[in-house]
């Protein structure tokens, strides 16, 4: 089923230069990007983003983190990327997320594991609808790219 889930390069990705390395392995994949944007957020927005954790001992630490620095907010789009997308994630503690996965490769702590992907196809329509607010006009701005015949074949 074609799909759309929210993935965020979290501010640790940012900054230690990974931008590139998280998005070329979803467009090797073969999922096509919707939608980008480098944003930083404030307290009320990131608490939002994780209101299902509210409760959680490590929410106060880990809505800072996200505060802290600029993210790369996406949407990819493509067959069962909700569920494909956190398989190329890998699990939640980079301790325990196998090698060739964003977070095995990529990071050590559960508190700087680089990236988020949304869990479900409920959180992702939610995901998607708060960080990209303007809705269905963001297609017509990201035209799908594999469509424009820039390359002479
Ligand atoms: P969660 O939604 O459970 O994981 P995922 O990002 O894999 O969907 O948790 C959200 C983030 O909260 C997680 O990426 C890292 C952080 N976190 C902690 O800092 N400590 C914890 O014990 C857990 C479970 C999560």
């Amino acid at each position: 089923m074609v799909e759309q889930t929210f993935i965020m390069i979290k501010p640790d990705g940012v900054q230690r230069g990974l931008i590139a390395e998280i998005i070329s392995r979803f467009e090797k994949k073969g999922f096509t990007l919707r939608a980008m944007r480098l944003m930083t957020v404030d307290k009320s927005f990131a608490e939002t983003h994780y209101q299902d954790l509210s409760s959680k001992p490590f929410f106060a630490g880990l809505v800072s983190y996200i505060m802290s620095g600029p993210v790369v907010a996406m949407v990819w789009e493509g067959k069962n990327v909700i569920a494909t997308g956190r398989l190329l994630i890998g699990a939640t503690n980079p301790a325990q997320s196998a090698p060739g996965t964003i977070r095995g490769d990529l990071a050590i702590d559960i508190g700087r594991n680089v990236i988020h992907g949304s869990d479900s196809a409920e959180s992702a329509k939610a995901e998607i609808n708060l960080w990209f607010p303007e809705g269905d006009k963001m297609s017509d701005s990201m035209r799908d790219v594999r469509s424009i015949p820039y390359i002479a074949r």
